[in-house]
């Protein structure tokens, strides 16, 4: 009994000086629940239900079905909660078997900040932009309390004092740089809008404050000119790589919205007095990941593990799980690598469960945060 109690107060002690300094003294936040706002970096269900599901082989690594993720398992949200003792979120937009005691996820792939002036089929963004995740958590939050004076609703909907001690997590911009870029604008014109992104991902966060959130954890955005869909179709337009490959110009976009995301998170501090902002440095480990694939256990870092030819096994029209029909056959021609365990993107756009996981790695002690605390003390503000 003794020698038990001695070795658990050294391995105490051990953690103890090996944690950041930040957190003496502070008790973990025992999060009841996480609500997620984003995109496909963070979709665990919400654009399949509203527009069918992904199609096979996605899913095949973890869940060995399409599970809604455009991945070949898990998402850094799924390990997010994992890591803090939850169940993966239910997608707000799926009716079938969700469960919403524990949260709730408001990301659809595709989703930008501002809102599109196009449609889905049109354009490929989602018409469920953060403006309108926030109309639809508002609705959930009033609509849950009213629903579980009802029996049958208390074990599938979060109850009131859980919303303020919840977690609130951020993962959305990729889709408002490439937007402009897809509608052939200039660097310099995808710069212009920025300000005018973040002015309305600054509004959302003041409203979900309003609502009683406290605790935020948002990620800053990936370098989104190391994916296979950016080099495919936008390298020719601006054709210069970095080291390991990468487009520089759209990365630069990428860091350039990100300092203005750190700028807009210290403004929101400073407005909000009794939030926990916390602003994570994904684009960081993104990018060492996939500039130093090898050394991180990884041997493919630019070409895409799912998908039909080309130089970076991406293509624009037969995507991951892509079918043709021949002489009355559906013949899949968007196939899935041997090892996804290996690869670090999944379909051009997405990265592998095994890249995810070894991102969730990095940030969930608090090394790439401002401020640097790990992700269970993220409910105190420093
Ligand atoms: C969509 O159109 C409205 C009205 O013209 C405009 O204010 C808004 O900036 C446009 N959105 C984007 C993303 O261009
Ligand atoms: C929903 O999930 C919670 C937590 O995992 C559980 O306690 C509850 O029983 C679940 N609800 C239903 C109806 O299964
Ligand atoms: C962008 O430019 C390309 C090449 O000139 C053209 O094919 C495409 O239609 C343009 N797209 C838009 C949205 O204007």
């Amino acid at each position: 009994m003794e020698s038990h109690s001695f070795s658990i107060f050294v391995i105490l002690l051990i953690s103890a000086m090996s944690a950041p300094k930040l957190i003496f003294g502070l008790t973990p936040c025992e999060f009841p629940a996480i609500f997620n706002f984003g995109d496909s970096n963070s979709d665990t269900g919400g654009l399949s239900a509203a527009f069918g599901q992904a199609s096979p082989p996605a899913g095949e690594t973890y869940f060995h079905t399409p599970a809604g993720r455009y991945s070949d398992g898990r998402l850094v949200i799924d390990f997010i909660a994992e890591s803090v003792g939850l169940p993966y979120l239910s997608a707000y937009l799926d009716s079938v078997g969700s469960n919403f005691t524990h949260g709730a996820n408001f990301a659809t792939a595709g989703s930008t900040i501002r809102p599109q002036n196009t449609t889905l089929s049109q354009s490929g963004f989602s018409p469920f932009s953060l403006n309108v995740q926030y109309y639809q958590f508002h609705d959930f939050h009033q609509r849950s309390q009213v629903a579980r004076t009802r029996e049958v609703f208390q074990k599938l909907l979060p109850k009131a004092e859980d919303f303020s001690r919840a977690l609130y997590a951020l993962d959305i911009g990729q889709n408002d740089l490439t937007a402009g870029y897809f509608l052939n604008m200039s660097t310099d014109q995808v710069r212009a809008y920025i300000p005018d992104v973040l002015g309305q991902f600054s509004t959302i966060i003041k409203y979900i404050y309003d609502q009683g959130g406290r605790s935020f954890w948002i990620h800053n955005t990936g370098p989104v000119g190391c994916l296979p869909y950016i080099l495919d179709r936008l390298l020719v337009r601006a054709p210069e790589v970095d080291k390991a490959g990468c487009a520089t110009p759209y990365n630069e976009v990428a860091q350039y919205f990100n300092i203005k995301l750190k700028e807009t998170v210290v403004q929101l501090r400073n407005q909000l007095p009794l939030a926990a902002i916390t602003y994570v440095d994904v684009y960081s480990v993104k990018y060492s990941l996939i500039s130093q694939a090898t050394k991180h256990g990884f041997k493919h870092s630019l070409s895409a593990c799912c998908g039909h030819g080309g130089k970076y096994n991406y293509n624009r029209n037969v995507g991951c799980g892509g079918k043709v029909s021949m002489h009355g056959k559906q013949i899949l021609l968007g196939r899935s690598c041997n090892d996804p365990s290996v690869w670090i993107n999944w379909d051009g756009v997405h990265y592998t469960e095994a890249a995810n996981k070894w991102v969730f790695q990095q940030i969930v002690d608090g090394s790439f945060s401002d401020p640097p605390i790990p992700l269970k003390f993220a409910c105190h503000r420093r």
